[in-house]
């Protein structure tokens, strides 16, 4: 197993996951119950965070021990394993990840690679043929909270209207346009974009894509909706799929 790595989709997710969580402080609690993250990876976007935050605590897991390797080794030398601690496994086997158990905020640069199976670069970050499975699945795990990357070409209409659905309001977001990495940049994935793209799945174009690290809650003390802005900073038609907020989605 390989360890995931992409200087600067990783600082985007540190640096926008540090503004909410600094934006949100009060609503969010962070600081009495800390927060979990599915898929840390080699750690250093988030351990730069917790290191700049002395309040937060986080218990990440990531289902590469590589990866977990490298994580603890950057933890260690930032000097904030007393309060950064990852585990290896699936996030969605462990006992405490339904949200259910005190934790209600979870943080997430999650698998969102589209493809037809998982035999892609780095199989760990197969997102499944849309590319927003595990996104979805995260949805779906019970928390009030949830801070995640969303990607233009990972169907982000499906992710956001089924987050609508759910219940969750899109809090707030920053998005950042990311060059193709080794990753999406395979063949066989570009390949697979484009036919998603051109069949209305998403947004990407020929050099590059959009991430937005996206605030979405249940939390009544956090306000406003901007599902719509997000979906259009992401090059994506909010009506598409035949639906807007407030309408049952199309069959
Ligand atoms: C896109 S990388 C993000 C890594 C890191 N958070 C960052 O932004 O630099 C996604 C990570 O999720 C991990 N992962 C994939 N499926 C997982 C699962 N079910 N449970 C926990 N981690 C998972 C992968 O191994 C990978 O390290």
């Amino acid at each position: 197993m390989s360890c995931f790595s992409a200087a600067d989709e990783s600082a985007h997710y540190g640096f926008s996951v540090c503004v909410l969580l600094q934006q949100y402080r009060a609503a969010l609690g962070w600081e009495r119950d800390g927060v979990v993250e599915l898929g840390t990876g080699d750690a250093t976007a988030i351990a730069d965070v917790v290191a700049g935050m002395p309040a937060l605590r986080v218990r990440g897991y990531d289902i590469s021990q590589s990866s977990v390797d490298a994580a603890r080794a950057n933890i260690a030398a930032r000097g904030v394993a007393d309060r950064y601690t990852v585990e290896v496994g699936d996030f969605f086997d462990q006992a405490d990840s339904t949200g259910g158990a005190g934790t209600p905020t979870v943080i997430s640069n999650p698998p969102y690679i589209p493809a037809p199976d998982r035999d892609i670069l780095m199989p760990e970050l197969w997102g499944g043929v849309r590319g927003n499975d595990l996104l979805l699945q995260l949805l779906k795990a019970g928390y009030d909270n949830v801070i995640a990357a969303v990607a233009s070409y990972s169907d982000p209409v499906t992710t956001i209207r089924t987050a609508g659905d759910l219940g969750y309001r899109v809090a707030n977001f920053l998005a950042m346009g990311l060059d193709y990495g080794p990753y999406s940049n395979e063949p066989k994935v570009r390949e697979h974009i484009r036919g998603l793209c051109a069949a209305g799945h998403g947004w990407a174009g020929e050099s590059g894509y959009l991430v937005a690290v996206t605030l979405m809650t249940r939390n009544p003390d956090v306000p406003g909706d901007r599902a719509d802005q997000l979906l259009r900073a992401l090059q994506c038609d909010p009506s598409s799929s035949g639906w807007q907020r407030g309408q049952a989605p199309s069959p």
